[in-house]
Order: C-alpha cells, then sequence, then structure tokens
C-alpha cells in the first residue's frame, strides 16, 4: 500500500515535469518571425533584407518595413518604428518576434544632424522597446559600402559600427557585426568582383537582386552562428555559406 502510494506521487511528478518540459519546448518551437527595420541598404529593391526573407522556411515568416533615407530618428518620426512595434505585439501569440535594426548610413550624414551619442542612444532605446513589445532584439552594424582606396575598402562605417555594437550592450541585445563580416568578405572578393553587386553603375552603396541574396545569406550565417536553433527555419545554401566563410566571389547564382 505504501509501495502504491509513493508510485503515484512519483507518476504525478513525473507528469508534471513532462507537463512543464512540453510547455517551454513548445514556446521554443514557436517560429521566428522577422521585422527587419532599418535604412535603404535592408530595404526593398536595394538592401540585405529580401534577399535574407527569401530563405526562409514556413512557417516561419518575416517582413522589411526599412526605408530608404532612413535614420534611426526619422524612422521613429515617420511612424514606422510604432509600426514594427505593432507588428511584434499582432504576431507575439503564434511566433517568436525578433527585430533587426541596421541604421548608421544616414544617421552619420552631417545633414541628418544626429550626434554620435544620440545616435547609440537611440538604438538602446529602440532594443528596450522591441523587447517590451515582446519581441527578441537584434542590433546589425552597417553593411559595407564598396568604396576602394589602395586596394582595401574605405572603412567609413567604423564609428557607427562600434556605437551601434555599444548600444547593443547597454540594451542587452544581440549584435550580428555586418560591418566587420562584409568589410572582410568584400576586402576578399576585391574591388572588381565587389562592384558585381552595384544597384547602378558607380552605387557602391546599394545592391542589386544577386547582392541581396550573397549579403542576405551573410546576415542569416552571421545570425545562425549565435542562434542555432533557428537553423531549420533557413533554407541551407551550403555552397554560398562556403564562399562567404572561404572569402570566396558568390555570384548569387549558387
Ligand atoms: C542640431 O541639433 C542640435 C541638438 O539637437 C540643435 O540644437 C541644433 O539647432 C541643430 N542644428 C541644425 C542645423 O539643425
Amino acid at each position: 500500500m505504501k509501495l502504491t502510494a509513493i508510485a503515484w506521487i512519483a507518476a504525478i511528478i513525473n507528469q508534471q515535469s513532462a507537463v512543464g518540459a512540453a510547455v517551454s519546448l513548445g514556446a521554443q518551437q514557436k517560429p521566428p518571425y522577422f521585422i527587419l527595420t532599418g535604412d535603404s541598404t535592408v530595404a526593398v529593391n536595394g538592401g540585405w533584407g529580401d534577399g535574407f526573407l527569401s530563405f526562409l522556411k514556413a512557417p516561419a515568416e518575416g517582413i522589411n518595413p526599412a526605408k530608404s533615407g532612413a535614420t534611426t530618428v526619422s524612422f521613429r518620426r515617420q511612424g514606422l518604428w510604432d509600426k514594427a512595434l505593432q507588428a511584434v505585439r499582432d504576431n507575439a501569440a503564434n511566433a517568436q518576434p525578433i527585430v533587426t535594426m541596421q541604421f548608421g548610413h544616414n544617421d552619420q550624414k552631417p545633414a541628418a544632424n544626429i550626434s554620435t551619442e544620440q545616435f547609440r542612444n537611440n538604438l538602446e532605446v529602440m532594443s528596450r522597446e522591441a523587447r517590451e513589445a515582446g519581441a527578441f532584439p537584434i542590433i546589425i552594424t552597417s553593411l559595407t559600402r564598396r568604396t576602394f582606396e589602395n586596394g582595401q575598402v574605405v572603412q567609413n562605417l567604423k564609428e557607427h559600427s562600434e556605437l551601434a555594437i555599444q548600444a547593443a550592450k547597454a540594451a542587452g541585445a544581440m549584435v550580428l557585426d555586418l560591418n566587420m563580416a562584409s568589410t572582410n568578405y568584400v576586402n576578399a572578393i576585391g574591388e572588381a568582383n565587389a562592384q558585381y553587386y552595384n544597384l547602378a553603375e558607380g552605387d557602391r552603396t546599394h545592391l542589386n537582386p544577386k547582392g541581396e541574396v550573397v549579403f542576405g545569406r551573410l546576415v542569416i550565417d552571421l545570425l545562425l552562428d549565435q542562434r542555432k536553433d533557428l537553423g531549420c527555419y533557413f533554407r541551407p545554401n551550403p555552397v554560398l555559406s562556403e564562399k562567404l566563410r572561404k572569402g570566396e566571389f558568390a555570384t548569387g547564382d549558387e
């Protein structure tokens, strides 16, 4: 009798921990819902955002609300940030919303009149707001421009990339150092190959459709280095990923 009672209690405890495990597993298994915020180097027609989304596998989904010309100030002023936070809230029940933030190309322009301290602070505040809305925030450092001097990429986004990393640390957000990865990649393939990705002749900032795929993949690979659990939501492309890792020229047709 005693033994039966103990067995019965043990069975209940077992059952409860099984239920607990199922609940936490269920939460982890919610598919990601990506909300890609940023400037033209992320946006539709010229940025890596759509290339990134093109690798997603259902039921994972994402949107690309990045905006050409955007700064951390204008994105909020134009109501785009509020819409991004609304998308987080709308999708939190059925997915794990992930907000990526990549700004800097326009914030750094003197005409924007945004101090380095403001830029850093704006990204920190955005990360906190994204998390409060229910998202996993990720700050991405700026995609390199493909301007060269003496055979090396001109690193004119380094200061803003360092500020973005500081903002992520302060807010406890994940960082993908796309500035470093894209600088290294473009240096490895060389100046001539790097121009293959230009949206228009001489446009060394924006990406054509092939460039969107190549640099979208680069962002995915940086993400999966830190979030291996998300690997099952992306269509793999081992040939492209290996070229990116080895610094070999990729055409986007891999
Ligand atoms: C630049 O920003 C500062 C601080 O926000 C402000 O005081 C100043 O008037 C602005 N300058 C211009 C030219 O808009």
